[in-house]
């Protein structure tokens, strides 16, 4: 006797994808959450873009029963950590993030356990095992506004993302101690290609994510997470602008200011490695087949998410 298999169905044509995807939402009671580095056809399907802070607060208000998060595994694990009775979905579990990696959580143990004394902030960018070692949790959007919160007597140790948090260190004259993670993504702009553009351009504006190494900061003309350089392209006069973050943005800079131009910076080498190679393993088809299916989905052990959700809900508190 054989047992049947069944089959998983296929996915519909590309040009179907769109209007399947809305209609399973529908059925599943769904909400799309996605990043500004997707791919353009998944930020025209979802119901709500945003940045890292942005989507966190979408995810702790929605009411639907199945949030479909795209975007990279730590963003949906906060969305789970602070929905622990719904259904979250990621397109692809394997979209990690080179930060979050580079912390683990042993190690980040053996790390604090050196500096018994110090106020812990890390960035969402980690696990939710390295959330829960935390006082507090920041974005790139809050974190200048959160360290100036905190008593200026108390040291301060600063993970995953060393350059956001040398950024953060300049910008509240706060001295902090690092762990030694970056971005692969924002690590790989070439200087030269950006020094190239700028005399290709010289009325451009060159505006920066606070992930980007300092030499290159050095060079911008404004600095802040992706919502606000989002913000910065309708508020500034410049009619130009050179962008040091994921292309995946460029997108949403098109549609809010249509009329101005955008140029990205390429990797080193000309490579195309300035796009997040884990943001972009998240397709239009594995969008259709997770809502499909309703997996993969995120489990979290409940005394870790106790413990990853205090430093999340103190950051939602004071970046009210
Ligand atoms: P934002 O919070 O600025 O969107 O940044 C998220 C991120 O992963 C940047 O690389
Ligand atoms: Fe992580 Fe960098 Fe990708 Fe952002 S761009 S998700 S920090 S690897």
């Amino acid at each position: 006797m054989f047992s049947q298999v069944s089959t998983p169905p296929s996915a519909p044509p590309a040009p179907q994808l769109r209007a399947a995807i809305r209609d399973l939402c529908e059925e599943r009671k769904a909400v799309i959450l996605a990043h500004y580095y997707q791919d353009d056809a998944i930020q025209d399907v979802a119901d709500f873009i945003g940045d890292s802070l942005e989507l966190s607060r979408k995810a702790a208000s929605t009411e639907a029963e199945v949030i479909v998060f795209c975007g990279v595994h730590f963003m949906a694990e906060t969305a789970k950590i602070l929905n622990p009775g719904k259904t979250v979905l990621v397109p692809d579990l394997e979209a990690g993030c080179s930060l979050a990696d580079a912390c683990p959580a042993e190690a980040f143990a053996a790390f604090r356990a050196q500096h018994p004394d110090h106020y812990v902030v890390s960035y969402i960018n980690c696990s939710a095992a390295v959330k829960a070692q935390s006082d507090l949790i920041c974005t790139s959007s809050n974190a200048v506004h959160l360290i100036e919160q905190l008593p200026v007597e108390r040291p301060i140790l600063f993970a995953p993302d060393q350059n956001l948090g040398r950024w953060v260190a300049r910008q509240t004259g706060r001295e902090l101690t690092f762990w030694p993670g970056s971005c692969i993504v924002h690590e790989t702009f070439s200087e030269q290609a950006l020094l190239q553009l700028r005399l290709q351009h010289p009325e451009a504006e060159v505006i920066a994510h606070p992930e980007c190494q300092q030499h290159l900061l050095d060079l911008a003309d404004f600095i802040g997470s992706t919502s606000k350089l989002l913000e910065r392209v309708t508020s500034s006069p410049a009619e130009s602008f050179i962008v040091l973050t994921e292309p995946g943005i460029l997108h949403q800079m098109r549609r809010r200011a249509p009329q101005k131009s955008f140029h990205d910076v390429p990797g080193a080498d000309g490579c195309s490695c300035n796009t997040c190679p884990y943001m972009r393993l998240n397709t239009m088809e594995k969008l259709w087949r997770c809502l499909e299916q309703l997996e993969p989905g995120i489990e979290l052990e409940e005394s870790l998410r106790q413990r990853a959700l205090a430093p999340i809900e103190r950051m939602l508190a004071m970046s009210a």
